[in-house]
């Protein structure tokens, strides 16, 4: 049996540290792990499935030695220098850096979405934006049904969505020391601003959702708009998302539809104020779902509540369940 020598880029980070989390609740043939992050972490100790592992610089030639897969947890610009050099030395690289993720050379992927797309790669593929991530899943299970029409989506994010650093804001909760992520405090506050403005007005992270949904459905010319909005939650991410459909549903078949596809958790029931919620999520590799109500506006519609943990299915456990999904074909 093949056992794979992985390397984790970023590995101090917050999906970093994610990543080593969920890879110690999982038991992968894997033969060796090795960290990098920035000269600044250089020579940090983690402990990591009962090891002490020292962390690397981030180099050139630090995929010299030949990785089976290279998780990337790490800035677009580090991404973009040194994924390929990994790539070109055989090594698949998963990557969750949005650098990547339109290249019609980039499978972006959700396993229980498109996984068959990944077999279109050339050594690099991409994780999508986590507030991507968690609507995929309900989107997919409802496309398949009753053919998307229209999406508006509405998200509420968590802090951590921005990293470490971004906490460190969370927690300035008297303003006594400089903003170092968000340009007004976060703390007691909500900002309609995630990632730049762009040229028409929206943010880079409202198009993400935009392009990263339409390219992952196979749907190029969906109708979608986004509102992303940063909320005074430490983590996992709650989205509004107003779909319309072309055929009619029944809301018995839709619930069933919803409740049947994997991952997907429905917490609705609102004669108990039972609904999902970031305290609740965070922790589950799961999407939650509920709030489930025709949207009486138009002839076919629903509004659904969705949240996830933005670093686990956000970012770490899915780049994972695409890794453990490629060991298993490949052992
Ligand atoms: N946070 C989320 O929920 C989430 C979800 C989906 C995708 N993402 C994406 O995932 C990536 C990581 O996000 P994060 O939230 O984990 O950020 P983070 O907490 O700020 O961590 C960044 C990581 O990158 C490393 N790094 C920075 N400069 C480096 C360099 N020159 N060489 C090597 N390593 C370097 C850092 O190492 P040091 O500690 O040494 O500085 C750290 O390990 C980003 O592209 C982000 O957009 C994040």
């Amino acid at each position: 049996m093949k056992h794979f020598k992985i390397a984790i880029v970023g590995a101090t980070g917050l999906v970093g540290k994610t990543i080593l989390q969920v890879l110690e609740e999982k038991k992968l043939p894997i033969e060796s792990y090795t960290l990098f992050a920035s000269s600044n972490s250089a020579g940090k100790k983690i402990s990591f499935l009962g090891k002490e592992y020292i962390v690397q610089e981030l180099t050139e030639n630090s995929f010299d030695s030949g990785f089976d897969f290279a998780l990337f947890a790490t800035t677009n610009e580090n991404a973009k220098k040194y994924a390929p050099i990994a790539a070109s030395k055989g090594t698949v690289v998963i990557d969750n850096s949005s650098y990547f993720r339109l290249d019609t050379d980039v499978p972006l992927i959700v396993p229980e979405v498109n996984f068959e797309d990944c077999y279109n790669n050339k050594g690099i593929i991409a994780n999508p934006n986590c507030s991507t991530i968690q609507a995929m899943l309900p989107l997919k299970a409802l496309d398949d049904k009753y053919i998307i029409k229209r999406v508006v989506y509405s998200t509420y994010q968590a802090v951590s969505g921005a990293g470490k650093e971004a906490l460190e804001d969370l927690s300035n909760i008297d303003n006594s020391k400089p903003l170092k992520k968000f340009p007004y405090p976060i703390y007691n506050n909500c900002l309609p601003h995630i990632d730049k403005f762009l040229e028409n007005g929206y943010t880079k992270e409202e198009m993400k959702m935009i392009n990263e949904t339409r390219k992952i459905l196979h749907h190029p010319n969906l109708r979608i708009t986004a509102t992303t909005v940063r909320v005074p939650v430490s983590n996992s991410h709650a989205e509004s998302i107003n779909i319309e459909f072309e055929e009619t549903f029944e809301m018995e078949d839709l619930l069933d539809t919803l409740r049947k596809f994997p991952n997907i958790v429905l917490v609705d029931d609102i004669h108990n104020n039972l609904y999902p919620m970031p305290i609740n999520a965070t922790g589950h590799d799961e999407v939650f779902v509920g709030r489930i109500r025709r949207d009486e506006s138009v002839v076919s519609g629903v509004n659904i509540w969705v949240v996830a943990d933005n670093l686990r299915k956000g970012a770490a456990s899915n780049a994972i369940q695409i890794m453990e999904r490629l060991i298993l074909e490949e052992k």
